[in-house]
């Protein structure tokens, strides 16, 4: 009879065209997603569909993101935050819009993902990392005889003049990466004047993150800062897109997960940050949605391709100074006085 009517209950939902009843029983989940749209649907599909958990999805960057939650601190709509740079989510947690949470499945992270978990206070977990480099549109290069770029310093020469792309700090997260990189490379100073130099070579401050490396993919801009991972992934999709890193050393995100202060379904919050750390889900990212950053679960294999991060010259990147959200807000501040308010 149970039988009976439950099946009734579902062939109603079916012809009613909503998901069937045990999504309902299981309650709903906010999730905010700061990674590529691919990755943020396969994630919301996969977990709904393992959990019961209706996932209502909103992908947005990083910087805005942050922007979101802060605006809604009072009244939070969002329950849990996959992806995106680490050092927003670090802010996010020292202003107390995130809280802590130990999950059993933590012991399956590799150091770097546990250590951003210390570091915030138990409130932020790496999930994935990424190195910074230099994408560049192979074809485009070649035609314009223009020699790809293989440190910082070559990216101010002239030949690159209204060549680069990269994006905006206030929106992305990847843009701030940039720029807290360039600052522990060079000195805040000299990082500075380095930014107004290479200033006339960038034709476009793009919204998003990967803005920057779909122009290159699409040779609307022969270069573009970005995380080299995502130059793989428009050159696995069939574009004359490569990568170098930067001669000099570069920085790399350690992209996390927080659980949003005052999330309305903490409990679905939970057993999504759970989830999300298991080796099955973490291999999503490039098995649903092509992506290629560095997993956190040590069981997840590094995809085919992927940037080795062992590999790159990477810097000793100061999670804690860098992810501080003062520190954040005054260089962001900086940037929009120096070079994003700057004339072409
Ligand atoms: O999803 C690709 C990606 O490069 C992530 O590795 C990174 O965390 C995110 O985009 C950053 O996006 P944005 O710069 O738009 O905040």
């Amino acid at each position: 009879m149970r039988t009976a009517r439950w099946t009734a209950a579902i062939a109603l939902a079916g012809m009613l065209g909503v998901d069937a009843a045990p999504a309902a029983a299981q309650g709903t989940l906010n999730l905010y997603c700061s990674v590529q749209i691919e990755w943020c649907q396969a994630i919301a599909n996969n977990f709904q569909r393992d959990s019961g958990i209706r996932v209502n999805m909103t992908q947005r960057g990083s910087g805005e993101t942050l922007a979101a939650i802060r605006a809604e601190g009072q009244n939070p709509r969002g329950d849990v935050w996959f992806g995106g740079t680490g050092d927003p989510h670090l802010a996010a947690g020292e202003e107390n819009l995130t809280q802590a949470y130990e999950s059993p499945n933590r012991t399956q992270l590799h150091d770097w993902a546990l250590r951003q978990w210390e570091q915030s206070g138990r409130r932020a977990v790496g999930v994935y990392a990424g190195a910074v480099g230099f994408g560049y549109n192979t074809e485009l290069l070649a035609r314009k005889g223009i020699e790809p770029p293989r440190c910082w310093a070559d990216l101010v020469q002239p030949r690159f003049r209204g060549e680069i792309q990269v994006a905006n700090p206030n929106s992305s997260g990847t843009a701030y990466v940039i720029i807290a990189t360039l600052v522990q490379l060079m000195g805040e100073d000299q990082a500075f004047a380095y930014m107004r130099q290479l200033h006339p070579n960038i034709n476009s401050y793009a919204r998003s993150g990967t803005g920057p490396i779909k122009a290159v993919a699409r040779g609307e801009t022969g270069v573009s800062l970005s995380f080299v991972h995502d130059a793989v992934t428009e050159r696995n999709a069939g574009f004359p897109v490569a990568y170098t890193t930067p001669c000099e050393g570069t920085g790399y995100e350690i992209g996390s997960m927080s659980i949003i202060r005052g999330a309305r379904n903490v409990n679905q919050a939970r057993r999504f940050y759970d989830w999300a750390l298991t080796e099955p889900a973490q291999r999503l990212g490039f098995e649903a949605g092509g992506q290629l950053q560095t997993p956190a679960n040590r069981s997840a294999p590094l995809p085919p391709n992927a940037p080795d991060l062992s590999q790159i010259r990477l810097i000793e990147y100061d999670f804690a100074k860098y992810g501080r959200a003062a520190e954040r807000r005054r260089l962001i501040e900086r940037w929009d006085r120096e070079v994003g308010s700057l004339p072409r």
